[in-house]
Parts: structure tokens; C-alpha cells; sequence
């Protein structure tokens, strides 16, 4: 097949790429050449700008498309646009935060969508436009493409060239050892889904020529908060000691879910994040691997690229010592009390 990738040098993308010229597809990347120079010499390389620069796309056809980069309506329009004629099939990555209420779980695909308060909103690249802007990605997409569009809503991606830093922040923890702070409940579910899978699932359904709207989540087996941080543990061959915080203590002391504490979803949050529905997606072949898969191959990466956290997210090393002292402080003064008759 002849493929387009809008994107495709970072991270989704560039998983997407290396399975296609793994099949033998014949690739076309257009990006800013910017991230990822030098990657894929084999494939046919368009510069240009979505916003604007999409001169180097007027000639050409392609049996599929697949848009990783899109993230305002304005861009998905200028694409489809100029594409639905010569493309066959469009492969949008839309993500779960598409939904309108996320606090629920599960979500099926049928559940309503964000929306923005004003139009201006879905240009304003800000984290909490992004959920609307997919949303709104998503209906222009369908709209050019109607049944030859596919459209992915992944959960939290996880693998080898992930540049957010949520899911390897627990594997680089468990490499520095100590005392590593976890947030209960200890088996609360956890859904991410490895880069190499939705790459798949993706060029599964373009060369079957299959359309519609997925969630795509894994891991294939069932994992929770434990089962992630002790995973991350062992993969490191780690002698970390892990202690379960309750989640009304690192609420009250301000942690901050998902990102300070990365991954993690308390009780009222948007625990839909966590709990997609991904029957639509298995009905039609989608087969996630095993987290101890990601895990191990993550760690890899680590361990070979040069690749810093990223700021801002996981736990402050100093911070993380003065929770867990004021944890063990609080447990021992609970313990006192309850040897003492009172309730607490
Ligand atoms: N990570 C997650 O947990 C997660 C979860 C749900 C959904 N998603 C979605 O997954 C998608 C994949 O993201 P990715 O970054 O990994 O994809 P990617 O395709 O690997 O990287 C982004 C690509 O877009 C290009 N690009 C960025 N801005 C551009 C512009 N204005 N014009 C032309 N090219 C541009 C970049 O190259 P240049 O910089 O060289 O232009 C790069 O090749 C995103 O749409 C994201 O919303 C991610």
C-alpha cells in the first residue's frame, strides 16, 4: 500500500511508521522536519506546516492516510480537504479525553463528546481545550470520510520514544530504589496501551479497509496501580520497598493526580481514563500485548538514549522523602490512639 503519515517522527507516529515499512508499504512522512531528523531514510520526505504550509501535499495519492498530528479542527479541515479525493483511508488518532465526562466508567464509544464553550476555543492549544479540539477533529474527519474513516481514542500511550514522562517516571523511580511512594488504592485498575499496538490496530483496519471509531486501550492482562509500580520494580531488578499512601492524605497535601503522581486517577477524578470500554476494538482483532512487555522494552530505552524526565511530572525526590516521613508519622500516631481505645 502507498501511506501518508502526518507526522510521524516522535512517538505514535513514528511506531506507526516502522510497522508500515515493516509490512513493505511504500511511505510518505509530512512534518515541519523538525523532530526526529534523520529518521526513516527510506521513506518519501514532504516538508511543510499544517497550519498553513500544505503546498507540498498537492500532488499525490495514497491508499491510506493516518493523522497523528492534528490537534485543532482548523488543521483536520485543511487536510481533509485537500486529501478526500486522493486518499482512500483516514486514519485519525483521537484520544479518550475526547470525552464529554470522563468520571465515568466504563465508556463505550457511543458515550456524548466535550465540547467547547466558545469556537475561538478549539484553536487555543491549551490542555484544557484538548479534549474538545480531538472531539471536533473527529467530526470533520468523519464528515470528508464517512466509512472510510477509522478513528482511535486511545487511553494513556506507554512504550519505547514516549516523551511525556507518565509512564517511565515509575520505572526510572524503581531504578533509584529507596523508599518509593505509591498512591492506594493498591488495586485500582490502570489502562495504558503500548505505541507498537495501536500502530497495528491502525494499519490493521487500513489495509482491511475497515472504518469507525475505537477505543483502543490494553494491557492485555488486567492491571492495577500494584501491579504497574511492582511490575516497573521488578523490571528494573529494583530493591525499592514500595508504600501504599492512603489517597485522602496526598490529596490533602496537594499532590497532584496524573502528573505529580503520574498515572494516577483518586476516586473522584476522571476514572473513565481508566476504564474504556475496548470491545468495538477486540471485536475486530485488536490484541494488546502484556504490560510487562512495554515495561521491559521501555526500560530499554531508557537505559540506551539519552533521554532526561521530563519536568514537572512525577514526584520531587525531596518531596516524596517529607510524604512518606509525614505518612509514617500519622500511621504511628493512629496506631497510638487505637492501643489507647480511642476511635479515630
Ligand atoms: N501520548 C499519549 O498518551 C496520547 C494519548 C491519547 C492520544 N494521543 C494522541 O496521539 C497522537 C500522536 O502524537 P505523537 O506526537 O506521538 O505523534 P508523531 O506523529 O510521532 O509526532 C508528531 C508529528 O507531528 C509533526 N508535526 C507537529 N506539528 C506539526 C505541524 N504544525 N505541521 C506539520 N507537522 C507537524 C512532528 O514533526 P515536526 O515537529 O518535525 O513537524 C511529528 O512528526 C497525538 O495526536 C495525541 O493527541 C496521545
Amino acid at each position: 500500500m502507498k501511506i501518508l503519515i502526518l507526522g510521524g517522527t516522535r512517538f505514535v507516529g513514528r511506531h506507526l511508521a516502522t510497522e508500515a515499512l515493516l509490512r513493505g508499504h511504500e511511505l510518505t512522512l509530512f512534518n515541519r522536519g523538525r523532530s526526529g531528523p534523520g529518521l526513516f531514510p527510506n521513506a518519501e520526505h514532504r516538508r511543510g506546516d499544517r497550519d498553513g504550509g500544505l503546498d507540498a501535499l498537492a500532488e499525490g495519492e495514497w491508499d491510506a492516510c493516518f493523522d497523528t498530528s492534528g490537534q485543532t479542527p482548523r488543521q483536520v479541515e485543511a487536510s481533509t480537504d485537500l486529501l478526500a479525493e486522493r486518499v482512500g483511508h483516514y486514519g485519525f488518532i483521537s484520544s479518550a479525553s475526547a470525552y464529554a465526562d470522563r468520571d465515568r466508567a466504563p465508556l463505550s464509544e457511543d458515550a456524548p463528546l466535550a465540547s467547547a464553550d466558545s469556537p475561538d476555543d478549539l484553536d487555543r492549544r491549551v490542555a484544557t481545550t484538548y479534549g474538545a479540539r480531538k472531539a471536533a477533529c473527529e467530526e470533520v474527519v468523519r464528515k470528508r470520510f464517512g466509512a472510510r474513516a477509522s478513528i482511535l481514542r486511545p487511553s494513556l500511550v506507554a512504550g519505547p520514544y514516549d516523551d511525556s514522562g507518565r509512564f517511565d517516571y515509575w520505572l526510572r523511580r524503581a531504578l533509584s530504589g529507596g523508599e518509593l511512594l505509591a498512591p492506594g488504592p493498591a488495586h485500582d485498575p490502570v489502562q495504558l496501551l503500548d505505541a507498537r499496538d495501536l500502530a497495528t490496530f491502525a494499519l490493521d483496519l487500513a489495509e482491511r479497509e475497515i472504518g469507525g471509531t475505537y477505543n483502543v486501550a490494553g494491557p492485555a492482562d488486567d492491571v492495577t496501580f500494584m501491579g504497574l509500580v511492582r511490575g516497573a520494580v521488578n523490571a528494573a531488578g529494583s530493591a525499592a520497598r514500595v508504600t501504599w499512601v492512603d489517597p485522602g492524605f496526598l490529596l490533602e497535601r496537594g499532590a497532584e493526580p496524573w502528573t505529580e503522581i503520574p498515572l494516577w486517577i483518586p476516586e473522584d477524578g476522571p476514572r473513565g481514563l481508566h476504564g474504556l470500554d475496548v470491545s468495538a476494538a477486540r471485536a475486530r482483532g485488536f490484541a494488546p500485548r502484556q504490560v510487562g512487555e512495554t515495561l521491559r522494552d521501555t526500560l530499554v530505552w531508557i537505559e540506551n538514549s539519552a533521554t532526561e524526565p521530563v519536568a514537572g511530572i512525577g514526584l520531587d525526590p525531596q518531596r516524596e522523602r517529607e510524604l512518606l516521613r509525614e505518612w509514617h508519622r500519622s500511621q504511628a500516631m493512629s496506631r497510638t490512639l487505637l492501643a489507647a481505645g480511642h476511635e479515630i
